[in-house]
């Protein structure tokens, strides 16, 4: 087949997808089956920008894949459809823009204000910000999405100016909502404006099994050709989820890449392997980023203790891998860092699930730590690969 015929076939004689745009991450469904409580409650407390006055300011937190970003983008949307002009809405995420500079400018961007991408004191677009609104004439609701992420990275100042604009505002009104799946959050804020910022706040908590089984049975009614699923499938993408915090991005993306599997093998059905494998998959796949965002010394420890697998030694201790470590170090020429660190090191790849040490009594000769791989293989191969081949050992390894 020619790439153009596959990609024909795939568009032209899915056997499984009727629409699979339906099931990415991104797209947001008419309907939210179990947060009608949370949409009602975000209504209730924006419906008073349609009347003209100023929306408390609200708080939105609860743990990933709780339909937070969801959730708000709807009721943004329906709420612009029945306000019009009357209200400008904003939507900026701060993991993206995670500076005060462009998350002022994304919101100046919406006030039809250009700001350059770099150049300007931030004070600067603070100000041309205000001066934009208030030449506006309306009400501005500005929604912060992953709001954390810009407050580690950049403290609490775009806040601080945001929660008290409407003081120097004589014809606008700001509201924010700020979005967040980091519970501790607010420690981070200033007193100030985490009373402002929290005039109001919206728990979204994580979805059961159940629930989850209801999300995915709507979304897979507009997604799937009739009955391709088996009835194992959704149930099972759900249990794994609820374990894993109630996480529907989890679910939707364990259903999309089984189907995925299942429509790559041309089979004419998604079956429990699929899903079993698409789980596979994905655990692979975090193993292997968080791998990849290892500092260096982490990652020569892992490095230590993957040789030490490779040539057969078993029961690996604390000491044992603080000599591999060693040789690694001398070969890359770095300086190592102490055993206590590197003992300190092993019990965060512990805590990562990437290995696994467990204390062994030895009878009178006292306890001792044991140490072995836990994570797969294949998975810290790939997530240790560029390492290895920028540190120029892919040999050592390949041994
Ligand atoms: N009640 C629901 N009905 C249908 N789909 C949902 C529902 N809740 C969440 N989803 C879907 O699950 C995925 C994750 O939801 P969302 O992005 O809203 O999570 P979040 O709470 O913002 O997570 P994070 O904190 O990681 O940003 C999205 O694809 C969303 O469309
Ligand atoms: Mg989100």
């Amino acid at each position: 087949m020619s790439l153009d015929e596959i990609f024909e076939h795939f568009v032209l004689h899915s056997q499984i997808f009727k629409d699979r745009e339906r099931l990415l991450p991104d797209y947001v469904p008419e309907e939210l089956p179990h947060r009608k409580q949370q949409i009602i409650a975000l209504a209730r407390i924006l419906a008073p920008a349609l009347a003209g006055s100023r929306p408390s300011n609200v708080f939105i937190y609860g743990l990933t894949g709780t339909g937070k970003t969801a959730v708000t983008k709807h009721v943004v949307r329906k709420l612009s459809e029945k306000a019009q002009e009357k209200v400008v809405f904003a939507y900026v995420n701060c993991r993206q823009n995670d500076t005060s500079y462009r998350v002022m400018a994304e919101l100046a961007r919406e006030l039809g204000v250009k700001v350059p991408f770099t150049g300007l004191a931030t004070s600067e677009v603070y100000k041309r910000f205000a001066e934009a609104l208030d030449r506006r004439g309306r009400m501005m609701v500005a929604v912060l999405d992953e709001v954390d992420h810009l407050v580690k990275k950049n403290g609490d100042d775009v806040l601080y100016f945001l929660t008290r604009i409407n003081e120097q505002l004589s014809r606008s009104r700001l509201s924010l909502i700020g979005i967040t799946n980091d519970l501790k959050f607010t420690e981070f804020l200033d007193s100030r404006v985490k009373s402002s910022l929290c005039e109001e706040e919206l728990v979204f908590p994580p979805y059961t099994a159940k629930e989850l089984e209801d999300i995915l049975q709507q979304r897979a009614a507009e997604a799937f050709q009739d009955g391709v699923l088996a009835p194992e499938v959704i149930p099972a993408c759900a249990a794994i989820a609820a374990k894993q915090n109630g996480d529907c991005r989890l679910a939707l993306d364990l259903l999309l890449k089984a189907a995925d599997l299942a429509e790559r093998e041309g089979a004419s059905k998604v079956t429990l392997e699929h899903v079993k494998q698409a789980q596979r998959e994905i655990e692979k796949n975090v193993t292997v980023d968080v791998i990849k965002s290892m500092p260096l010394h982490v990652k020569m420890v892992l490095i230590a203790v993957y040789l030490l697998e490779k040539e057969g030694a078993r029961n690996l201790t604390t000491g044992m891998i603080y000599n591999k470590y060693m040789e690694i170090a001398k070969m890359l020429g770095m300086d190592p860092v102490t055993q206590r660190r590197v003992s300190d090191i092993i019990n965060e790849l512990d805590m990562a699930g990437i290995v696994n040490a467990r204390v062994v009594s030895l009878g009178r000769y006292g306890r001792t730590k044991v140490i072995r791989l836990s994570a797969s293989l294949k998975s810290i191969e790939e997530g240790l690969q560029e390492d290895l081949f920028m540190l120029g050992v892919t040999e050592l390894v390949a041994r």
